[in-house]
């Protein structure tokens, strides 16, 4: 069965603490919080304060998964560590793979989780140097930047290589994917190897959200 991460970014921000608590309640294995800065993506989300204040909300023991959709994450992760996130995600996109092998080394000095998310249109095999040294991968399945957008099931046939390499090369990280998914097409994420779905729209604006998540496994 599939763990469920919920996206913060479809969440009533005005009681942001409450929503990242309901989700929870709900059901929800961890919870997903989405940075955006304005540059890497055409989106401004919110920062590590209010990252500090969900943690603040939700108690110690909750697992915090944090998705950097930013420019420069060498520069600003440790701020986030500092929030109490337990996992930080970044892109493969925006640096070379000296940039990116550093990156994500410092990041699991910090203490934390790391993790390399790419974009639906960056190949599988632009993150295969870093597979031996990541918790997580991220297969983003829309154009990062907003919620509520539609599935891109082409996306699939990169978590089916990462599932592939992992069982060749003996590697441990989980498996992510993120955008548009919903109890339409969980059952092939799952059928393709997915560990983490992360589910904005069809968690926290479903009338019902513990039978949404539950939907989703
Ligand atoms: C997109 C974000 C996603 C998004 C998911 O840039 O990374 O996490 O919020 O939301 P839904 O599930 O609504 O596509
Ligand atoms: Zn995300």
């Amino acid at each position: 069965m599939p763990l469920v991460s919920p996206s913060l970014l479809a969440s009533d921000f005005s009681r942001i603490g409450e929503e990242a608590n309901r989700a929870f309640e709900a059901g929800a294995d961890w919870l997903h919080l989405d940075i955006m800065d304005g540059h890497f993506v055409d989106n401004i989300s919110y920062g590590p304060d209010v990252c500090a204040f969900v943690r603040k909300a939700v108690g110690p023991q909750p697992f915090l998964d944090a998705h950097l959709m930013i420019e420069r994450p060498d520069h600003y992760f440790e701020r986030f560590v500092k929030a109490g996130v337990n996992l930080i995600c970044f892109h493969v996109e925006l640096g070379d793979e000296y940039y990116i092998h550093n990156t994500l080394k410092r990041i699991r000095e910090a203490g934390v989780k790391n993790g390399i998310a790419l974009n639906p249109a960056t190949p599988f095999e632009k993150v295969v140097p870093f597979l031996g040294e990541v918790d997580l991968l991220l297969v983003m399945s829309v154009v990062p930047g907003f919620g509520g957008q539609s599935f891109m099931p082409e996306v699939l046939e990169k978590v089916k290589k990462a599932v592939a390499w992992r069982s060749e090369n003996n590697a441990q990280f989980l498996i992510q994917i993120d955008g548009g998914i919903g109890p339409q097409n969980a059952q092939l994420c799952k059928e393709a190897g997915v560990d983490i779905l992360v589910a904005g729209s069809s968690t926290f604006k479903a009338a019902d959200m513990a039978q949404a998540i539950a939907d989703l496994k």
